[in-house]
């Protein structure tokens, strides 16, 4: 690799130039090494966000990103390799029903999930509410598990593409994060570092995302698949609706609570459609389902046999969690005090807002303000009216599961104002947006 000069990069980026694959790779690798600075590297991030990147330059930068570090090895593992990674939601727990269906379908599931950010809630945080389980997987117990089990649910490791990890601090301290190259090399680095043979994106749109438009959330989802498809790991993403909370549980023990519900083959319809579109892909991308048909007879045979629920009992005594918990035996632990929002009048739901929900959960101490901020799991919001649901004036809207009068006092005005009522029936709108890839 040759030697490069990071002000002339920064200025040629700058002027919109594009620099080829030596040069980006260059810089990941000086960055990582700690030879470019961080305000250097800050600023070749601003001109990226202003001038965007090629195709080229996106493919090259995810390749060094992904190789700055240590990868998955999963050779020694025959089955087919899919994960699954949304964007984040409000309520989105679907990876924790998901997994397990998949892997009892004949899949290997590899999954590498996060933590809470801002007012979306993280699978990590989800499972841990479970007491004794635990995420951190070291890379090389990673095959073997995967091997016993065809299930992992791992956290993000330190070795693992560090140069993200870096980047990502970088960006969150210099405006840089809203910008689809960053953010689709970002998510497509860590996932392709999983050593997978395909991935299946929920692209999140509406109040509750990331992405708040249709346009911006395709273009992401575009941009992602593409990159899946230049490393050669079948990419497919779907949008989905995000203006409110999926399910009707937010909150983390609350959301292992409706995730056992879905493999035991109830819970509440979003979930189930969303879970199993996805499953669906997922076994498609493995080819172990000819068609689409197919692949929902095994999904629903591994769910009403109880399969998919064994797995998941499997894993969680696995990875140290107590398998009371999956089989009722033993309740998760409930939060101390309840308070109940109701209508003030009658109507149908136009809106019960993903954002202040989600937002609200935080305040009662379900996510994080600061990174080393304790959750509190018991906490959270049980919906009982969604968009389209008909209500009269005193009727339950939520009931708030909290801890503390302070942490209540200080989320209700954001569930007050969460909820609107019209006159007028209300057209649900469609949950799948559209579906992007191979
Ligand atoms: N999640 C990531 O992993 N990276 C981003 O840039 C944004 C969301």
């Amino acid at each position: 690799m040759a030697q490069h000069s990071i002000v002339e990069l920064i200025c040629r980026k700058r002027d919109g130039a594009e620099l080829s694959p030596d040069e980006l790779a260059w810089v990941i690798k000086s960055f990582t090494s700690g030879e470019i600075e961080k305000y250097q590297m800050s600023s070749l991030l601003m001109a990226i966000v202003f001038r965007g990147m090629t195709d080229g330059e996106l493919g090259a930068w995810t390749e060094a990103m992904l190789h700055s570090g240590e990868v998955v090895d999963l050779s020694d593992v025959a089955l087919p390799k899919i994960d699954k990674h949304s964007t984040g939601g409000v309520g989105d727990k679907v990876s924790i029903p998901l997994a397990p269906i998949v892997a009892a379908c004949g899949v290997a599931v590899p999954m590498m999930s996060g933590r809470g950010l801002g007012h979306t809630g993280g699978t990590l945080d989800k499972l841990e509410s479970i007491p004794g389980f635990f995420t951190n997987i070291p890379p090389e117990d990673f095959a073997k598990r995967l091997l016993e089990h065809q299930l992992v649910l791992a956290g993000q490791t330190e070795t693992l593409v560090p140069a993200d990890k870096a980047i990502y601090a970088l960006r969150d301290a210099s405006g840089t994060v809203p910008s689809i190259p960053l953010i689709a090399s970002s998510i497509m680095s860590k996932k392709l570092a999983e050593d997978l043979d395909g991935l299946v994106l929920d692209v999140k749109v509406g109040s509750g995302a990331f992405m708040k438009t249709v346009d911006e959330a395709t273009r992401l989802a575009e941009t992602m698949a593409a990159i899946g498809r230049s490393h050669g790991t079948a990419t497919v993403a779907h949008l989905t609706a995000m203006d409110q909370p999926l399910g009707t549980r937010i909150g983390n023990t609350l959301e292992i609570e409706e995730s056992i519900e879905i493999l035991r083959g109830g819970g509440p319809s979003d979930m189930i459609e969303i879970t199993r579109t996805l499953a669906v892909e997922m076994l498609l991308l493995a080819g172990v389902a000819r068609d689409a048909d197919a692949a929902i007879s095994r999904v629903r045979h591994v769910v009403n046999t109880g399969q998919a629920l064994d797995k998941f009992r499997d894993v969680v005594a696995a990875q140290g969690g107590d398998p009371a918990i999956v089989d009722g035996t033993r309740h998760l632990a409930a939060a101390p005090h309840k308070h109940t929002l109701h209508a003030r009048s009658d109507g149908y739901v136009s809106r019960c807002d993903a954002l202040s929900i989600g937002m609200a959960v935080v305040r009662l101490g379900g996510g994080r303000v600061k990174a080393n901020d304790v959750i509190d799991p018991t906490v959270g919001v049980v919906l009982a009216a969604k968009v389209g649901d008909a209500v009269t004036g005193g009727d339950e809207l939520a009931t708030i599961h909290y801890s503390t009068a302070e942490a209540l006092a200080s989320a209700l005005p954001l569930l007050e104002r969460a909820w609107s009522i019209s006159p007028d029936p209300i057209e649900v709108p469609p949950l799948l947006i559209s579906r992007i890839g191979r």
